[in-house]
């Protein structure tokens, strides 16, 4: 496809914006500009914009590290909501592929695609979510095992699913959940008698959170994240 089709089909600029933009520098392919509007894109290869991948499918995927105090709803309440921190155009059809709370921080997927979303996020799909953990008091010694045998939460009918819990010490752990209930790693730890103190989202499928990527920085996903979700 040419460059100039393919970015316009793959982000919110007109085709005539793409070609300005191409002649501007400011579109890459493995660090090489291309200033050529009728340059064929191949299959599989990344074309940057401002040195950042721009997205596939005319759809948006963002990740961002979201920090604390920020609030993944999409209006701002008590907290300022994390779209404050997306400049880009048409923010208001863009959505979040689960929810972390005010105090958690890092992998936030944001993305107007509801399919892809729902890949994320289904209690079906299964699609594992990584997070590292910080307890208050040391962990139980048996904390692997109530992991791995699945965790009654308080009010729910059934056991969480097996997840898994690799502890780092004492009071640091990583716990992999295939499910998004409402403040579940918190919950869990609270089942087997353990406080969470920070919270931080590090992987989503095989989408890692990119430490490149400061608090409160984000950029668009690869055409290769985007379709690790499947
Ligand atoms: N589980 C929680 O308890 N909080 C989050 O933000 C994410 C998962």
């Amino acid at each position: 496809m040419r460059l100039d089709k393919y970015i316009s089909q793959s982000t919110t600029m007109t085709r005539s914006q793409a070609k300005k933009t191409i002649a501007q520098g400011r579109i890459s392919s493995s660090s090489t500009t291309i200033r050529n509007s009728a340059y064929q894109v191949s299959d599989n290869e990344t074309i940057n914009f401002d040195g950042k991948p721009i997205s596939v499918r005319g759809l948006r995927y963002i990740m961002l590290n979201k920090p604390s105090n920020f609030i993944c709803s999409t209006i701002d309440e008590q907290l300022p909501s994390v779209f404050n921190l997306i400049t880009v155009e048409k923010r208001e059809q863009l959505f979040i592929a689960g929810r972390l709370d005010a105090d958690t921080t890092g992998l936030t997927l944001i993305t107007d695609d509801g399919q892809w979303s729902h890949k994320i996020t289904s209690p079906r799909k299964k699609c594992a979510k990584r997070y590292r953990v910080e307890l208050a008091e040391p962990l139980a010694d048996n904390a692997v095992a109530l992991f791995n045998e699945g965790i009654q939460l308080k009010s729910e009918n059934q056991p969480c699913l097996p997840a898994t819990l690799e502890t780092i010490s004492e009071t640091k752990a990583l716990l992999t959940i295939s499910e998004g209930k409402y403040h579940q790693v918190k919950r869990m730890f609270a089942a087997i008698g353990s406080h969470v103190i920070a919270l931080h989202r590090e992987q989503i499928g095989e989408i890692e959170l990119d430490t490149a990527l400061a608090q409160g920085e984000w950029r668009y996903l690869t055409p290769q994240e985007v379709s690790s979700i499947a």
